[in-house]
């Protein structure tokens, strides 16, 4: 059965740079702390709009790249936990921005993995024969969600989208070829945003006691994400009889540099072939695994026949991993 193929990537970030420094006094913090902890040099913000802004930018350069005009996409899907609103959807609102008029959608609340998530669920469309052009899409506006006065949290998170276009595969062995994800709802506790949802609706308390942003048991996720990311992604190898060496690049989700080293060992992976953009972006949610595709192909480090095993790990908890054989 031929599989779906990513045939164009497109990144946007923000145009407003955000390095360590700017919160280091007014955090108790240091950028040494925050570099050595996670990796993390600086971050974008997106100063107006929302989500679907960064959706659309990256949707827009991904349709560029593929040459193609936003009339010929059937179906988007926005993985994202920063929607610009509760309704309508994220994917609505770019569907209407691109002006892809032909296509419906939806978006996907899957954290972390939500991109892995929506690309599983993109291939499902492809490989039943459905559909042609299916838009994935990447995005969060974290700083919408994140407590600057929470340096836990303040430090590490950033503003992002990127997408790609799936379609039919043209060759036999090339494309999407396996995927495995994860949903473990014990997780709710460590990381998550309590209200502003039907379970605690938006009140005066719910802004005082700061129950409108992200909360996260740093150290308990870590615990948990090193060995979800880790085992996930020994598994999808052993699924596809890879080893370290048959690896050409291990793009893991990016929220902690030693959660990415940690990954990297168990596979038996150099880090010099795994993809890193933490540095620049901290963690963009969604949008950090397409994010690091769409870098490392417009540079040509990313090449045709490359065997890129995706990885990630994030509020649910989800987690979960994808094997593409690289094809453009
Ligand atoms: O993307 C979704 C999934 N999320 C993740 O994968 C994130 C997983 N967790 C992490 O990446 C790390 O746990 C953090 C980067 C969030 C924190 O690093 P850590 O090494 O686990 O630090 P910690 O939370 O154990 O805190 C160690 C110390 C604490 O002080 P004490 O209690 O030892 O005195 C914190 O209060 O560091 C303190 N601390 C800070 N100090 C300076 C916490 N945040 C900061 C800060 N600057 N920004």
């Amino acid at each position: 059965m031929k599989t779906a193929a990513i045939t164009a990537v497109g990144h946007y970030a923000p145009d407003k740079v955000v390095p360590n420094s700017t919160y280091t006094a007014y955090l108790q913090t240091t950028d040494e702390w925050i570099v050595s902890r996670t990796g993390i040099r600086e971050r974008r913000f997106l100063e107006e709009g929302g989500t679907s802004d960064l959706a659309v930018g990256a949707a827009r350069r991904a349709l560029a790249m593929r040459g193609i005009g936003a009339e010929e996409v059937e179906l988007i899907i926005v993985a994202t936990v920063t929607p610009d609103m509760f309704f309508p959807s994220t994917a609505a609102l770019v569907q209407h921005k691109l002006g892809a008029k032909n296509a419906w959608g939806f978006d996907l609340s899957g954290a972390c993995s939500g991109f892995l998530y929506a690309l599983a669920t993109g291939v499902q469309f492809i490989q039943s024969g459905t559909y042609k052009k299916v838009l994935i899409i990447g995005a969060d506006k974290m700083t919408s969600i994140v407590d600057f006065e929470d340096r836990n949290t303040a430090i590490l998170f950033g503003d992002g989208g990127a997408a790609v276009l799936l379609e039919p595969s043209e060759e036999e062995g090339y494309g999407i070829i396996d995927w495995v994800n994860y949903l473990d709802g014990s997780g709710e506790e460590a990381l998550h945003m309590k209200a502003g949802g039907s379970r605690n609706p938006a009140t005066h308390e719910t802004v005082d006691k700061r129950w409108h942003y992200i909360h996260q048991d740093g150290k308990a996720v870590f615990k948990v994400a090193v060995v979800g990311m880790a085992d996930v992604s020994e598994e999808i190898m052993k699924r596809n009889n890879l080893t370290g060496a048959d690896v050409a690049w291990l793009v893991p989700h990016q929220a902690n540099m030693r959660i990415i080293r940690a990954t990297a060992d168990r596979m038996g992976v150099d880090m010099s072939k795994v993809m890193i953009n933490i540095d620049r972006y901290g963690n963009t949610t969604a949008a950090t695994i397409p994010s690091c595709l769409a870098e490392y192909y417009a540079d040509g480090r990313l090449k045709r026949g490359d065997n890129v095993v995706l990885a990630a790990f994030g509020a649910g908890y989800t987690w979960g991993a994808t094997y593409i054989k690289w094809s453009i």
